[in-house]
């Protein structure tokens, strides 16, 4: 058990910077910090380390073959890590600082320990202030997975974080909640194509602009088969989850609200859904632990901000047996959105 120290960032920049400072020097060091970036929290360590990429599995209990991300201060500094192609640029200067992940060839400084064992390598420029000074004063690359055990849902607050890996890391840093609340986009450059590993808030229309050669990746839309292997190696795990099962209704509206309202009359049953849903399924008396929206139904950057704060919800009542929901619009954002709620459900869908 590690004594973990968690500090609030607050709007006074010089306090800001010694917290930040004395964090950098645990990366440093070979420690773990968490931090805050505009997709979800990451648990990051010095990516230049073995032995701070194996502490990073530990603490989360992620299985050694599902690959990190490695975060820089600047694009500029990718040439250091990766063989990069000139498709890079393009991206990086229209996308990055910010949420595309972009997986390119890797160089012999950062270890197999880092990439899963695979001679390629994740690299992410974060946008949020607090990541973006952590990994300067660090003066090394930061490899950071979502700050969450295996399996759960990304944390989006310091609170999800500190119920998942308090006692197991050195640093909690809290920036108050992600901006956008989905992980990156994870794209990754080949010879003459560009893959889309997992959809994010960078969507395939904005990918579109730099080139119409976009493949996306199978693994996104369907349940993988068992000896199947999705590019990027996490994508193949059952994912976000709730402790309870999470089921997708499909069929009409109306349909849908009624099965809802009969099914929330049960004490076990949880219902996740849309502002524009709660009038019908029950009064004004919202068990909030049983019944969670994810915002207006028109606001994808709504359901994104809130989904993973919503799946953890349902965990804090443990009556809950079984969600149900509905999926979204899969335009621009949702697509993202749609993607992650597959995964958390394990691809369950009812047919009403
Ligand atoms: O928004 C994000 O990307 C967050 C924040 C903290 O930056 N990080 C994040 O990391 O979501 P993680 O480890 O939870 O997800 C990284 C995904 C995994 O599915 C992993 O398999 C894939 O990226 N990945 C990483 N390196 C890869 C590589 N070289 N080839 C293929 N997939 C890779
Ligand atoms: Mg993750």
């Amino acid at each position: 058990m590690k004594n973990t120290e968690i500090f609030h960032l607050s709007s006074d920049e010089n306090e800001n910077d010694r917290i930040l400072k004395y964090s950098a020097e645990v990366i440093k060091n070979g420690g773990l910090v968490v931090f805050p970036t505009e997709t979800v929290y990451g648990l990051g360590a010095n990516a230049l380390s073995k032995d701070a990429a194996k502490k990073i599995y530990e603490a989360k209990g992620r299985p050694s073959d599902n690959p990190l991300i490695i975060h820089l201060a600047s694009a500029s500094d990718a040439e250091k890590y990766c063989v990069v192609p000139e498709i890079f640029y393009s991206f990086a200067n229209k996308f990055m600082p910010g949420p595309l992940t972009v997986i390119m060839p890797k160089k012999d400084i950062v270890p197999y320990e880092v990439t899963g064992g695979l001679d390629t390598v994740a690299v992410r420029v974060p946008e949020n202030k607090v990541a973006n000074k952590l990994i300067k004063y660090a003066g090394v690359p930061i490899a950071a997975p979502s700050a969450n055990v295996s399996g759960r849902p990304s944390p989006t607050k310091a609170a999800h974080v500190i119920e998942d890996l308090f006692g197991r890391v050195d640093i909690i840093l809290d920036g108050g909640e992600s901006v956008f609340g989905l992980e990156s986009t994870i794209i990754k450059l080949d010879f003459d194509s560009v893959q889309l590993l997992r959809p994010g808030k960078i969507t395939p229309e904005d990918l579109k602009l730099v080139t119409d050669n976009i493949i996306i990746d199978p693994s996104i839309l369907k349940k993988m088969g068992e000896n199947e292997r999705p590019t990027a190696p996490g994508m193949k795990y059952r994912h976000y989850s709730p402790k309870a099962d999470l089921v997708i209704l499909e069929g009409g509206i109306s349909d849908i609200r009624t099965f809802m309202k009969g099914e929330y009359m049960k004490t076990y049953i949880g219902i996740l859904c849309y502002d524009e849903d709660i009038s019908y399924i029950c009064g004004d008396e919202t068990d909030k632990q049983r019944l969670v929206s994810m915002g207006k139904i028109n606001s994808p950057e709504e359901h994104a901000h809130n989904l993973f704060a919503a799946l953890r919800n349902f965990d804090t009542n443990t009556n809950v047996k079984t969600i149900y929901t509905y999926l979204p619009s899969r335009q621009g954002v949702g697509f993202a959105v749609y993607n992650r709620m597959m995964k958390a459900s394990g691809h369950t869908i009812k047919k009403l």
